[in-house]
């Protein structure tokens, strides 16, 4: 089997802790019961490009029950649990493609070796495998015919790879899924994708609840700070914002927020936060906090307000929304102080820890999203998998929300699992409530 991992030796601990996982995924383990029996997946090819954790692993697990032949690499250089990529080759046999730490172009090695493998469907958290096999489908677009044929029976890589369009795919987070309503918008998208990240069973909880709480896990794991009494900033107030400031505020943190949208920061006032322009709050945060999805949200002018020592992470998808560019720029020196600690020395002599090399902290430093929620997400996956082979051929190249269906299902599973019951319509309500006659 050809895989790229750290050390396959790692195997011990990763099977451990995927099995401690799979304990907190029951829906996903219900799918994956019935995939073993029915094999909606058999002859699919499905390439992952997944944060490599142990939730993940537990997906890869469920899609080769279902008689999928699965391949991983990781969506971030940072994001990867060498024991658990480990264990997926030596005890699931399944190809993994990733190593924590991987420079770029590993990376995107890592990348074109799933895509290698022709998948029929692919899954994204972030949309880089659907943009790299667009790109390399404009380079065989590009090309005279006589040589793109020339290449193709020479069997050559990567034009091989993109002459054949996967079927369909998926896409897990926000970042992925704005690049890809771009690329819809602009007729660009060449094969349907599901978003995966605005199920209500996705983004509700673990956009809010996974990343706040991890984000948290992170920066503590990182640094070992008291929260409590600390001016904690956060940029952005969106599912992932909410939930991170909702967490440092639980820890007794004093949060201030900082948005462009006026109805999210008109929210977060009336949430109980101080809501402050950037620019205000560089001087008086401890730490600071970007989940936008937007690029170089802190920049050179806010360093240069902050106060000695300050504390700078990102949880948004890329490692863009801290313009780290700059703050070398400006910086005269840099120490590494602790793991995922980066102390730079301002010219004007104060100090600012950037955390996690301004990759997703959660992931970065501690373990991402609990497997409770990635349940409800991976479960979206595993489903909208099974819809993608099931109905790709009625699908037109379009960003496709989860079927109604499948989200509201997930969430009567999780309630089941979690023992909660909930009450039912009467008749007599339900026919009130689809009728505009009864008024009072
Ligand atoms: P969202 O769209 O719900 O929220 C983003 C918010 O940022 C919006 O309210 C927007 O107005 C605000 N914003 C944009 N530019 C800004 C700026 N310059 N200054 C201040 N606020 C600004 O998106 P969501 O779901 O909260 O995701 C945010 C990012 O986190 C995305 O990149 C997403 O892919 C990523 N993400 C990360 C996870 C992790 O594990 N760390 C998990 C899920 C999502």
């Amino acid at each position: 089997m050809n895989y790229d991992i750290k050390d396959v030796q790692l195997a011990k601990k990763g099977k451990l802790r995927i099995e401690w996982a799979n304990q907190n995924m029951p829906v996903l383990n219900l799918i994956q019961q019935r995939f073993a029996k029915e094999k909606p997946l058999k002859n699919t090819k499905i390439a992952c490009c997944l944060h490599v954790t142990t939730e993940t692993a537990n997906l890869a697990v469920t899609l080769k029950k279902g008689g999928a032949e699965v391949f991983v690499c990781a969506s971030n250089p940072l994001s990867t649990q060498d024991d658990v990529a480990a264990s997926l080759v030596k005890d699931f046999k399944i190809p993994v493609f990733a190593i924590k730490g991987e420079d770029k172009k590993t990376y995107y090695r890592h990348l074109q070796a799933v895509l290698s493998k022709k998948p029929q469907i692919t899954m994204d958290d972030g949309a880089d495998l659907v943009s790299t096999v667009h790109s390399q489908q404009s380079t065989v677009n590009s090309l005279p015919k006589t040589e793109n044929r020339k290449l193709r029976a020479e069997n050559q890589e990567p034009r091989t790879i993109a002459s054949k369009l996967p079927w369909g795919g998926t896409e897990e987070t926000t970042t992925g899924v704005i690049r890809l309503r771009a690329m819809e918008k602009k007729g660009v998208l060449k094969y349907p994708v599901i978003a995966v990240n605005d199920a209500q069973t996705k983004h509700f909880f673990d956009n809010r609840y996974g990343t706040g709480q991890s984000t948290i896990d992170g920066i503590l794991r990182a640094t070992n700070i008291l929260l409590a009494g600390s001016n904690f900033v956060v940029c952005g107030y969106g599912w992932c914002g909410r939930g991170v400031a909702m967490r440092a505020k639980g820890m007794g943190a004093k949060v201030i927020i900082c948005e462009i949208d006026p109805l999210k920061a008109l929210e977060a006032a009336m949430d109980g936060f101080s809501v402050l322009p950037l620019k205000e709050a560089s001087p008086i945060g401890d730490i600071f906090v970007t989940v936008t999805g937007d690029i170089n949200v802190l920049s050179e002018g806010h360093f240069k307000l902050m106060k000695d020592n300050s504390i700078i992470a990102n949880a948004g998808h890329f490692n863009a929304e801290i313009d780290i560019p700059a703050l070398k720029r400006i910086s005269v020196s840099k120490k590494r102080m602790r793991d995922f600690v980066e102390q730079y020395k301002l010219k004007n002599g104060r100090r600012i820890n950037l955390l996690g090399e301004g990759r997703l902290i959660n992931l970065a430093a501690a373990e991402g999203h609990p497997a409770t929620v990635m349940d409800m997400s991976f479960a979206n996956q595993a489903l909208s998998g099974e819809y993608i082979a099931k109905n790709y051929k009625n699908l037109q190249n379009r960003v496709y929300s989860v079927p109604e269906k499948i989200d509201k299902k997930i969430a009567e599973l999780k309630l089941k699992a979690m023992g909660i019951e909930i009450d039912s319509l009467t008749k007599e309500q339900k026919k009130y409530l689809d009728s505009w006659e009864m008024g009072t």
